[in-house]
């Protein structure tokens, strides 16, 4: 609907069925992500693809599924356009296209990772409702664990495999810098994952992780145990205006930077804690600068992860005027001019769902 058509005075009853048509759609959708979600976890789409022309008790046997739920689950699937179906033989199957996505560790990762997000704002959506009316903030550490958990998956399966192979090396001069061993620091850096793979990926270096949520860096410690590089990936409680250390290498900020209460300020302390020929990588959302730009699919899940998510960690911290999940490559730029830096670019990478700035001083 545009802007115009508030102006009219009479309702057009076709308008209103259009409407109707698409809230419909959007209900339609949201109770899909949740059947995909439950594919993706259960098995699901992993025993269809390959599978050919199977039926409900062969998905059930392949996927470990009771077989009423398997059958229902196809109907939805079919209705959604992702399972195809032969009404003859009472088969369906999963075609290439959809089992290259749905059947993928990496592809379903991030699919997986924004359903489970999007199930902890509908729990926790009591905190925003009244944060809406008072004005308040709702901070990531009053967030369900879910959410957390699901932006680990996020960015496991969207920003760890191209971080360190793809986006470093097209920052100048840094991949050779790492290898060689440097000092890295990630702020907000949640459960660790972009941080982990970078000292997977960079063992010579220094890495350290900052994030005010005590509850993830503990995660993000145990994680590293994991992974194995406990010795040279260290993760410590602090606000994103205030991390302790001096001359780092590379200061990265992977989808914190609009979260944060006093962007400026961090960008500012960032600045002053960066070696002289340092560089900084903020890994944003793609989006436009303007509004009118953004009215895509994206710019719906953005703007709603904004005012949900965001935008109220950002208020929860003090923010007078919060950056929102998608600020735009302008605003961005403005505010990494006001802290002081001068060599300010796009980095130009495949990375469909991020806007990428390299910031130097
Ligand atoms: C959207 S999550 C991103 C986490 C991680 N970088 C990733 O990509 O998985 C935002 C993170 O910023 C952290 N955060 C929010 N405000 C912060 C602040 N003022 N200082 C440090 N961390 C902050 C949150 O605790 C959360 O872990």
């Amino acid at each position: 609907m545009t802007t115009q058509t508030t102006t009219q005075t009479t309702v057009d009853p076709a308008q209103v069925e259009e409407l109707m048509g698409r809230l419909l759609n959007d209900l339609a959708a949201t109770a899909g992500l949740q059947m995909t979600h439950i594919g993706i976890k259960t098995g699901l789409w992993k025993a269809m693809a390959g599978g050919g022309w199977l039926t409900p008790a062969e998905v059930a046997t392949r996927s470990g599924v009771a077989q009423p739920y398997a059958r229902e689950w196809l109907k939805h699937q079919t209705a959604s356009g992702y399972v195809d179906h032969d009404p003859q033989s009472e088969r369906f199957a999963l075609p290439p296209a959809a089992a290259a996505v749905l059947a993928d560790d990496v592809q379903s990762g991030i699919v997986g990772g924004f359903a489970s997000m999007l199930s902890a704002m509908a729990t926790d959506n009591a905190m925003v409702e009244e944060a809406f009316r008072s004005g308040g903030g709702v901070g990531w550490h009053q967030r369900s664990a879910q959410h957390w958990q699901g932006m680990d998956l996020a960015t496991r399966a969207e920003v760890v495999p191209a971080l360190a192979s793809q986006w470093i090396p097209a920052l100048d001069g840094v991949a050779d810098k790492l290898r060689a061993g440097a000092s890295v620091a990630d702020i907000g850096c949640g459960y660790g994952a972009a941080l982990i793979g970078i000292g997977q990926a960079y063992p010579s270096s220094r890495c350290i992780g900052f994030d005010y949520h005590d509850a993830s860096i503990a995660q993000a410690r145990k994680a590293a145990a994991t992974a194995g590089v406990a010795d040279h990936v260290m993760f410590e409680v602090a606000d994103a205006v205030a991390y302790p250390g001096a001359r780092y290498d590379l200061v990265l900020f992977v989808d914190t930077f609009h979260d944060l209460g006093d962007p400026l300020a961090a960008l500012r302390h960032t600045r002053q804690a960066l070696a002289d020929d340092g560089t900084v990588l903020l890994v944003e959302f793609a989006a436009a600068d303007r509004l009118e730009d953004n009215l895509n699919p994206m710019g719906r899940l953005l703007y709603a992860s904004s005012a949900l998510v965001c935008t109220a960690n950002a208020l929860s911290q003090g923010a007078t005027d919060p950056l929102g999940t998608a600020p735009g490559p302008a605003r961005l730029t403005e505010l990494a001019r006001e802290a002081g830096f001068t060599r300010i670019s796009r980095v130009d990478v495949e990375a469909p769902f991020n806007l990428l700035l390299e910031l130097r001083p």
